[in-house]
C-alpha cells in the first residue's frame, strides 16, 4: 500500500505520516511548503529515507498532482492541505484556490486514475456557534451555518465529496477536526492560541494568550487527530461520509491551569478578545458517537497529559530538560 499525503509535512499531517511509517508502510509527502523540521522532529533519519518521498508541489497544481499519484502507484490519498482561518480571511483568493480548488483536484486526480479510497480534512467550523443548536452537543448531521470563509469552504467541499460519493461511487471520509493541539503547530488560531499559552512558557517566555478564559473548547491532541485520520484511511466504505472528531472539552482557563501546575513561574495573560475576530472563536461542543459507533475511534489523550507532553516536546527540540 502506497498513500499520499497532501499537506504532509505540516502538523498534523507529520504525524499521520510517523504513525503510518511505524506501521511499514510507503509515504509520498506531497506539500507545497514541506516543512523538514516538523518531520525531523517525529522520525528519524532512516526512517525518513526509508519510508518518505517529499513532493514539493500545490494541490491547485492538478498536472502535477495526477503525474505524482500516478508514478508512485498511490491506493489512498489523505487529503490535509489547506490553509487556515486567518490566512483565509487575509487571503480570500488564495484561500479559494488552496482550500476549494485544491481539494476539488484531489477528489477529481482521485476519480480519473481510479483510487477510491480518500480521507480528508473537514472542520468543526462547519456548523455555527452552540447557541444556532437546541442540543448541548452538536449532532453529527446538523445543518452547516459557517460562519467565516474557512468554514464555508470545509462545508462546500463535504458538498463536492458528497457529489464524488453519490456521481462516481468514490469511497471518501471526513474527520471535522477542532482545536487540535501539539507540538510543530505553525499555522493558524489554534496554533496562536498554543503558541503562547503552552510553548512560550516551555521555554521561560511570557504568553499573551488571544482567546477567552471562559472558551470551552474539544481539545484533540494531535496524536489521537492522526490515530483517527490512520484508522479512517484503513476502513472502506463506512456509513458516515463526515464524522466529528474531538478531544476533551475544557476552558481556556483551565488550559492555562494545567500549564500553571506543570510549570510554577509560568507568565499567561489570557486576553480579552479583539472584536475583528470574535466570530472566529467560539464556544463549541459536537456529537462524536458516531465516529465511536462506526469507527471504534475514542481520544485516548487527557488535556492534561497531551498539554504536558507538548510542553516536554517543545523543551526537548530546544536542547532543555523534560519537566515532570
Ligand atoms: N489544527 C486544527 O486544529 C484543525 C482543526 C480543524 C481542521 N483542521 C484541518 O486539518 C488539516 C491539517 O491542518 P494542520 O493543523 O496540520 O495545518 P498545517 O498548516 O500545519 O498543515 C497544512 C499543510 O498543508 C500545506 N499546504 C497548504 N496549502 C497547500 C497547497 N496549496 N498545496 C499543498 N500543500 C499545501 C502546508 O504547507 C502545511 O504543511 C487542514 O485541512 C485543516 O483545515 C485542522
Amino acid at each position: 500500500m502506497t498513500y499520499l499525503i497532501t499537506g504532509g509535512a505540516g502538523f498534523i499531517g507529520s504525524h499521520v505520516v510517523r504513525d503510518l511509517v511505524q506501521q511499514g508502510v510507503k509515504v509520498i509527502v506531497y506539500d507545497n511548503f514541506p516543512r523538514r523540521d516538523n518531520l525531523s522532529m517525529v522520525l528519524s533519519p532512516e526512517a525518513m529515507e526509508k519510508f518518505v518521498k517529499i513532493v514539493p508541489g500545490d494541490v491547485t497544481d492538478y498536472a502535477l498532482l495526477v503525474k505524482t499519484l500516478k508514478d508512485n502507484n498511490v491506493d489512498i490519498i489523505i487529503h490535509l492541505a489547506a490553509i487556515m482561518i486567518l490566512e483565509f480571511n487575509a487571503n480570500p483568493l488564495l484561500g479559494v484556490r488552496a482550500n476549494l480548488e485544491g481539494t476539488a483536484g484531489v477528489f477529481e486526480a482521485a476519480r480519473f486514475l481510479g483510487i477510491k479510497r480518500v480521507v480528508w480534512a473537514s472542520s468543526g467550523s462547519v456548523f455555527g456557534p452552540g447557541t444556532m443548536y437546541e442540543q448541548e452537543y452538536i449532532p453529527n448531521d446538523a445543518p452547516h451555518y459557517p460562519q467565516n470563509l474557512y468554514g464555508g469552504a470545509k462545508s462546500f467541499n463535504e458538498l463536492l465529496a458528497a457529489h464524488y460519493i453519490n456521481r462516481y461511487s468514490m469511497d471518501i471520509t471526513a474527520l471535522r477536526f477542532v482545536m487540535v493541539y501539539g507540538p510543530g503547530q505553525v499555522n493558524g488560531r489554534t496554533a496562536a492560541i498554543i503558541k503562547q499559552m503552552v510553548y512560550n512558557p516551555a521555554l521561560g517566555k511570557p504568553g499573551k494568550v488571544p482567546a477567552a478564559a471562559d472558551n470551552v473548547l474539544g481539545w484533540t491532541y494531535v496524536d489521537d487527530a492522526a490515530r483517527a485520520v490512520v484508522m479512517a484511511a484503513k476502513v472502506s466504505n463506512l456509513k458516515t461520509k463526515a464524522f466529528s472528531v474531538m478531544g476533551r472539552i475544557h476552558t481556556v482557563q483551565e488550559v492555562a491551569d494545567v500549564v500553571r501546575s506543570i510549570l510554577p513561574k509560568a507568565e499567561i495573560n489570557l486576553l480579552p478578545l479583539d472584536k475583528s475576530q470574535s466570530h472566529t472563536i467560539m464556544t463549541c461542543k459536537y456529537d462524536t458517537a458516531r465516529i465511536e459507533e462506526e469507527l471504534v475511534f475514542y481520544p485516548a489523550w487527557t488535556m492534561p497529559r497531551g498539554i504536558k507532553e507538548t510542553i516536554n516536546v517543545v523543551r526537548r527540540v530546544n536542547g532543555l530538560p523534560a519537566v515532570s
